[in-house]
């Protein structure tokens, strides 16, 4: 199907699921522009492999309308789609080696010679497999089976590809190399990837967007720099990334700057919002905290404590302060700069600059 004669490759327009009495999915727009790497992120049964199913047409929306450039495609099935797909459970063929289950795709879209030759060399290579290519899946473990499903949904090169968890039976380094060659791969064929993943840290470094889910819901969508800098309440801040958060009074507006009180210590934030007697309620990511032995009395954003925990990772620290006004912080430090010989029990201060908090909501809606 040629969807290349519209602004969005795909266009998922005010979807929801309902099995029985359980709403999987409320209704739910996203427009997926060609080329985009959009980042599916939530908790377990937020209702991510629900929204994807229905893309990829093994469920049927309760509601709403799902279009491939201008044409509806909910009546279609699966493999009139044409999609590249990796779901939990759709399994390899049993009965065909590595290289066949590649090359199976290849072979029902009448592609063969040479280029299938080459193609399905290109996908055992990027999936890090060439030397089990005459293995049957069963000889395989679970993270080398993910890899050939993975092989086999992109080795047609297809303009749409679904991947729901693709990556979570790998450990830690081949999952870094394979996202690595997803990504060149997702640049080299411009296809429009959408990927579904609970892990953080994969959603950051991968998506050109990232949406975040929760409770069925769809809680906020933008590039991973802009849901990081600005989440908009405190389920995204705490998914994405660590937080601290800050629960205050407005005292006063000061400009552009609102005084807020925490505690029994005042501090101020720019561009905060509220008026005097407003209750704020700001994200701090821990690396925006500075620690400091000596009082930063020339800091308006200041406060003294006592350190509880510390935590070594190798690259950088996480520093666990008790302090009167804000109860637990969570401190991050590069430990190479680390400026604080860490001792438990001994007294450090903090500074942030006015800048350097976000105002949240509280609930998990926007
Ligand atoms: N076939 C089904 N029947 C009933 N409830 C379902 C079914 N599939 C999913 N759900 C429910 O829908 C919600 C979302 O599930 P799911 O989309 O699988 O979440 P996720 O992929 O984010 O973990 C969960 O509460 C789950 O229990
Ligand atoms: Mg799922």
């Amino acid at each position: 199907m040629n969807s290349k004669d519209t602004a969005h490759a795909l266009r998922i327009d005010a979807v929801s699921k309902r099995y029985g009495n359980v709403v999987a999915l409320h209704a739910t727009s996203i427009d997926v522009p060609h080329g985009e790497f959009l980042t599916i992120l939530g908790p377990s049964g937020s209702g991510k492999s629900t929204l994807l199913m229905m893309v990829a047409g093994f469920e049927q929306p309760s509601s709403g309308d799902i279009r491939v450039g201008s044409r509806s495609i909910v009546d279609l099935p699966p493999e009139r789609r044409n999609f590249g797909m990796v779901f939990q459970g759709y399994a390899l063929f049993p009965h065909m080696t590595v290289a066949e289950n590649i090359h199976f795709p290849l072979r029902v879209r009448g592609i063969g010679g040479s280029t299938a030759v080459e193609r399905v060399r290109n996908a055992m290579e990027m999936v890090r497999l060439d030397h089990l290519a005459d293995r049957l899946p069963k000889q395989l473990s679970g993270g080398q089976q993910q890899r050939v499903a993975l092989a086999r949904a992109l080795v047609f090169e297809p303009d749409i590809v679904l991947l729901d968890e693709p990556l979570g039976a790998l450990d830690r380094k081949l999952r870094a190399e394979v996202q690595i060659e997803l990504k060149a791969l997702h640049e080299r064929l411009g296809a429009t990837f959408l990927f579904v993943t609970h892990d953080q840290e994969e959603a950051l470094s991968m998506s050109g967007r990232i949406a975040i889910m929760c409770d069925g819901r769809l809680v906020q969508i933008g590039r991973p720099d802009e849901l990081y800098e600005r989440p908009v309440n405190r389920f995204c801040a705490s998914f994405l990334g660590d937080s601290n958060f800050i629960e205050g009074a407005v005292v006063e507006r000061d400009g552009e700057a609102v005084v807020y009180q925490a505690g029994q210590r005042r501090f101020r934030q720019i561009a905060g919002a509220g008026q005097s007697g407003d209750r704020i309620v700001l994200a701090l990511r821990p690396e925006k905290i500075s620690l400091c032995e000596r009082e930063p009395v020339d800091k308006v954003n200041r406060l003294t404590g006592v350190l509880a925990h510390f935590n070594y990772f190798g690259s950088y620290f996480h520093y666990t302060l008790r302090t009167d006004d804000l109860g637990t912080v969570l401190v991050t430090a590069p430990a190479w700069q680390s400026p604080v010989a860490p001792e438990l029990g001994k007294q450090l201060h903090i500074t942030w600059d006015e800048d350097a908090a976000h105002p949240v909501l509280e609930g998990p809606s926007p």
